[in-house]
């Protein structure tokens, strides 16, 4: 059987990109940077996320920290498809966990700019990544080049909402990183993002008052920071009354920088799994030479492009929703004959 030199070459050419792909390491081969480049009528896709978070922003720098969370909270629940727009009796947004999310309608603006530019082009998903990326940004940390080419997701259940939960060991929260294909070092990096934003007291009240049924408070807290937080979260405070939240990162509420793996290596981690990751034989060196060195930005991007990759849908799969809130109404087809 004779094969033609073109059969070999493509074959080699096939072989090659998978090699590539596989060692590049990276990502989820569909995805790309600057998918959108020339698919928009010539318009800037990611200028026109950007617009929109820097106008938020600037309004309410808070918006930066409800953003980066809203992808973290979609990628690790069946993947980065915006499975957590969707509106539902029993969608996503309705889990626990994902009562407290914000910045869905910054996602709903940028989408509403985007369908006029051009309709039908953008996900929804890809739309989240963008904006996490641009308040990472904003929030001082550094720019790193999103990658994008995801479409939207059809599944939305509240029972599919299985995030780590923050009275997680490391290594149960490095189990549930690791089988959204994330190690170890990724998921230290990640949990940097709680450099920004705000936890309610709900979420970490034990460690005041009754740790581990001792009584006590969380030794590993440091005894000063013990006697600050109980003073903003009370003992008896019913879960029901107005929620109150404090700083995750007391050294910078706003920034994205290394200072939240600096306050966790002296006992100010607010929540538990922030605490452990500095205590850990698994990941305190990790914790240690990001507090020390001046690479963190640069690792946290990358980190986020990770993030990004979990689970995608691309090419076929998927569709890209008119609103983000619906899937789209299926087409009508007519029969003639
Ligand atoms: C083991 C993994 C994680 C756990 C257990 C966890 C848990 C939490 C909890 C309990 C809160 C406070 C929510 C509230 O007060 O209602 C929070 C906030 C936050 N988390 Fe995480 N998280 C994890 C990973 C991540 C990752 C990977 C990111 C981003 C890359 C992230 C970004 C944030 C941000 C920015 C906030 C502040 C949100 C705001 O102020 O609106 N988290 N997280």
């Amino acid at each position: 059987m004779k094969i033609s030199a073109a059969v070999v070459a493509a074959a080699f050419s096939l072989a090659f990109s998978f090699i590539l792909v596989n060692f590049t390491g990276q990502c989820d081969a569909a995805l790309q940077q600057g998918f959108y480049k020339g698919k928009c009528n010539s318009q800037d896709v990611e200028a026109i996320v950007a617009s929109v978070v820097k106008r938020r922003f600037n309004d309410k720098p808070r918006v930066a920290a409800g953003l980066i969370r809203l992808f973290f909270h979609d990628c690790f629940v069946n993947g980065c498809d915006a499975s957590i727009l969707l509106d539902g009796d029993s969608s996503e947004k309705t889990a626990p966990p994902n009562l407290s999310v914000s910045g869905y309608d910054v996602i709903d603006e940028a989408k509403g700019l985007l369908e006029e530019a051009c309709a039908g082009i953008v996900s929804c998903a890809d739309i989240i990544a963008i904006a996490a990326r641009d308040a990472v940004q904003l929030s001082g940390g550094g720019r790193y080049e999103v990658q994008t080419g995801r479409r939207d997701g059809f599944v939305s259940l509240a029972s599919n909402v299985d995030l780590p939960s923050p009275r997680f060991s490391v290594s149960q929260s490095a189990d549930a990183f690791s089988k959204k294909g994330i190690g170890l070092t990724d998921m230290v990096l990640l949990l940097g993002g709680h450099t920004i934003g705000f936890t309610n007291c709900s979420l970490f009240r034990d460690r005041l008052y009754n740790f581990d049924n001792t009584g006590k408070p969380d030794p590993t807290m440091d005894p000063l920071l013990v006697m600050k937080l109980r003073l903003i979260c009370p003992q008896n405070s019913p879960a029901t009354r107005t929620p109150v939240s404090v700083d995750q990162n007391l050294a910078s509420t706003f920034i994205v920088d290394n200072s939240f793996y600096k306050q966790i290596r002296l006992g100010r981690g607010i929540l538990q799994i922030d605490q452990a990751l500095a205590l850990d034989p698994l990941t305190n060196n990790t914790v240690a030479s990001l507090a020390n060195g001046n690479d963190f930005l640069a690792r946290f991007g990358q980190a986020m492009v990770k993030l990004g990759a979990v689970d995608v849908l691309t090419d076929s799969q998927g569709e890209i929703r008119e609103s983000c809130h619906l899937k789209n109404k299926p087409r009508s087809t007519f029969l003639f004959g």
